[in-house]
């Protein structure tokens, strides 16, 4: 009798275990499953930003909680038709900074207020937190800088540093910014990213690329990808490693980088196809005071090696960025 309950109990621990079991092998065998690499970062600990709740309710607190709004809903106040001013191209910070600059490998603010002011290689100066944030508004929303001390500017700077409040000093933590993607053997192709684009990005964007405004008419419901009113050639985006990086891990909405939609090659061609459509042409004629320090993925020349400016706007970027490992290697 005794026997008989011993095997029953075991019997039972065993059946109540079957679905655990069945779980850990499903989870495990859909990691083996095809489809988009993933090249996870070896971190398991990304940043984790503070809950927006918890901004204080004091006067410094009110002008983080405009900052924010700020940067969730730009082209309300500074837009075409924006309430505070009309300097703007209608973007707002937060369609490329995603979730109001909060989001793991979405260009979140994690380590602006723990790196700069900073010296930046574009400039060939040290840059304040306001620079920086001028710089997108000048190329990323191909508009005119706000005014130092501005409350505009004071807030924007408010609310990006109290995003990254409990990054210690000097500390740039995983997850911050844009993923950087492995770079290709070949050249980046426009005409594959056209398919890419057809497949995967006109739902939103539309077929012409140019977004979808929302039902007040103020802001995107879609942001545009080319045209007039989407960023200038002097932005970040411009630049095939950061487009690329962006859209791998945010693109189509909703992919994160652990659950990314495209292969790293979908990424880096649908960067070639978008960055090779029109926009707004601006040249900043103060930067790269030091030709050397302009990155393998810098569109424009002059440079101080000889690649085209081709190679450095599509690729292959491998032996920009090494020559000497290209030269050896067979
Ligand atoms: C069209 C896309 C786009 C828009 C819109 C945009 N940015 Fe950016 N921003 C970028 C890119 C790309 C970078 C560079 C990220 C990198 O190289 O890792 C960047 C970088 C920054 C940085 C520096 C981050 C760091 O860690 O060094 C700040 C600060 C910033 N943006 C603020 C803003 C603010 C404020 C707005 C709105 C007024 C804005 N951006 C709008 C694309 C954009
Ligand atoms: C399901 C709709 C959807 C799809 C599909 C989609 N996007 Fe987006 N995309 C968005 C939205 C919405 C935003 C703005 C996010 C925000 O404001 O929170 C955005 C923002 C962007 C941005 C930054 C803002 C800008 O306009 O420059 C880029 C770049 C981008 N998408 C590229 C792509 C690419 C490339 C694809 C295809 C691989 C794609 N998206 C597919 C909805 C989509």
């Amino acid at each position: 009798m005794v026997m008989i309950l011993a095997v029953m109990l075991v019997m039972l621990v065993v059946v109540s275990m079957l679905p655990f079991l069945a779980k850990r092998l499903s989870a495990a065998d859909v990691k083996k499953v095809d489809g988009p690499e993933k090249k996870e970062p070896p971190v398991t600990a990304y940043w984790n930003p503070p809950d927006s709740l918890a901004i204080p309710a004091t006067p410094e607190g009110d002008l983080i909680r405009y900052g924010r709004e700020l940067v969730a809903h730009t082209a309300v106040y500074l837009g075409p038709a924006g309430k505070v001013n009309q300097t703007t191209n209608g973007m707002n910070c937060q369609n490329c900074h995603l979730k109001a600059g909060k989001k793991v490998f979405g260009n979140n603010y994690s380590a602006v207020s723990s790196t700069y002011p900073r010296l930046r290689a574009r400039s060939g100066t040290v840059e304040t937190i306001q620079k920086r944030v001028n710089d997108c508004i000048e190329r990323s929303l191909n508009g005119k800088p706000l005014k130092d001390g501005s409350r505009e500017l004071n807030a924007l700077i408010a609310y990006i540093s109290w995003v990254g409040k409990d990054v210690e000093k000097g500390v740039s933590p995983p997850g911050v910014g844009i993923w950087d993607l492995p770079l290709m053997e070949r050249a980046a192709s426009p005409e594959k990213g056209k398919l890419v684009f057809d497949e995967h990005c006109a739902l939103c964007h539309g077929t012409d690329g140019m977004g979808v405004k929302n039902e007040n008419g103020k802001e995107w419901k879609y942001p545009p990808l080319w045209g007039e009113e989407s960023y200038n050639t002097g932005a970040g985006l411009f630049r095939l490693s950061r487009f690329a990086g962006y859209v791998k891990s945010n693109m189509p909405n909703g992919a994160t980088f652990d659950n990314p939609i495209l292969t790293d090659e979908e990424a880096w061609d649908v960067a070639a196809y978008v960055n090779s459509m029109p926009r707004p042409h601006k040249t900043f004629k103060a930067d790269w005071p030091d030709i050397s320090k302009k990155p393998f993925d810098h569109p424009f020349g002059p440079y101080a090696d000889t690649f085209s400016e081709s190679q450095h706007k599509f690729g292959p970027f491998r032996p920009i960025k090494n020559p000497k490992a290209t030269l050896g290697a067979k």
